[in-house]
């Protein structure tokens, strides 16, 4: 009986520490998403990353998410300015990186979702991606055993639901976080890790001339911004005025992280600078340039911002 008693409070205890807990950084902002109403498993997590690299995902099931975020990238592409989508097609802006997405308040270059739940119904239903439907994903499902025992542990329920689908997938891409760079052992002062006399510069100029868009330590302030001298020609990408219908904001993205910048090349929402010296060069519109000689100093800097555990360990 005694047996029989510890293991039911074992199995108990058990199903309320089964949780996958995030970290959070010291002297990060408070997360935009908590999963209180996705409670974050290793099982879920699990099933995310499966159909994060399920091609069966996409409408003739020869792309997945992962062929355009790989992991040896940050998850981004691999050195394409677009990236291929299903068929002939290709992705209209540059495949952005993914990790940090519980801190981010809205998502793509133009901010086009504003919940990382709903996010991926935009690659998944867009024809240049992989020009699919949740509904006809969630019949695919349903018909594998597998998928369907794997989505009841996490779920409940009998049927796989197009809400599942979408949670598991935040699951998943929720625990891509990237902290561990030198400039996060300086930024939480971890003894004996020092910048180089010229990263320190480097880090004095970004201060003064990036920081205020790019602002640390998740290098964006979740704005929009407008680099170029607005383009009127007829292809252009209006960018954030897309969302906002505001004409102010033609030609506006949302400023991106600096992070794992040595992974992501081509940069910019359309992949049109393919080096850092570039990019930066590419800032036109505003003041505060940084001179030539001072650039490398700064691209030393932005090199510490480089997660090599993030992209070779377990994702
Ligand atoms: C064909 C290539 C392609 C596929 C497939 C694809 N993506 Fe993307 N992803 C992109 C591009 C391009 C962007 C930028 C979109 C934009 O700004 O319009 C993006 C943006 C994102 C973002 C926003 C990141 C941020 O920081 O704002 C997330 C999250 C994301 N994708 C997740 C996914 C998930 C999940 C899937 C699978 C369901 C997926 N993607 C499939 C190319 C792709
Ligand atoms: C006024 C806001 C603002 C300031 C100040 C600013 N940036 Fe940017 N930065 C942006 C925006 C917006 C983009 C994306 C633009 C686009 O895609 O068209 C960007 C893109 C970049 C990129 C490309 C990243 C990628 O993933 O594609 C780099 C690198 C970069 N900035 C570095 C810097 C550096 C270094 C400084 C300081 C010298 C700086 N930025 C100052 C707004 C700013």
């Amino acid at each position: 009986m005694k047996v029989v008693y510890i293991i039911i409070v074992a199995v108990f205890i058990l199903s309320f520490t089964n949780d996958y807990y995030l970290i959070q950084p010291k002297g990060w902002p408070t997360k935009n998403y908590d999963f209180s109403n996705n409670r974050l498993t290793p099982a879920g997590v699990k099933l995310g990353r499966r159909l994060f690299y399920d091609k069966a995902l996409s409408a003739d099931c020869t792309i997945a998410c992962a062929s355009c975020h790989k992991q040896q990238y940050a998850f981004s592409d691999s050195g394409l300015a677009a990236s291929k989508g299903i068929g002939t097609r290709t992705s209209t802006r540059n495949s952005m990186p993914l990790f940090n997405l519980v801190w981010a308040k809205e998502f793509m270059w133009d901010g086009g979702a504003n919940n990382l739940e709903v996010q991926p119904l935009a690659p998944l239903t867009n024809p240049n991606e992989m020009g699919n439907t949740l509904a006809e994903v969630v019949r695919r499902l349903n018909q594998s055993t597998s998928y369907r025992r794997q989505f009841r542990a996490v779920f409940g329920g009998t049927e796989i639901t197009g809400q599942h689908v979408l949670l598991a997938l935040t699951q998943f891409l929720g625990t891509l976080v990237s902290y561990r760079t030198k400039f996060d052992s300086v930024y939480q002062d971890i003894a004996a890790v020092k910048f180089t006399e010229e990263e320190q510069r480097g880090y004095a100029l970004f201060k003064s001339n990036c920081n205020r868009c790019h602002t640390e330590p998740m290098f964006t302030n979740n704005q929009y911004e407008a680099l170029q001298p607005p383009q009127n020609n007829a292809n252009a990408d209006s960018g954030r005025m897309r969302i906002s219908g505001a004409q102010a904001d033609f030609g506006k993205f949302k400023v991106p992280t600096l992070r794992n910048l040595v992974y992501t090349p081509p940069y910019l929402h359309n992949g049109s600078c393919s080096t850092l010296q570039a990019a930066i060069d590419a800032h036109a519109t505003f003041g505060g340039r940084v001179l030539a000689t001072e650039q490398q100093a700064l691209i030393a800097f932005l090199k510490t911002l480089t997660d090599k555990k993030f992209v070779e360990e377990y994702h």
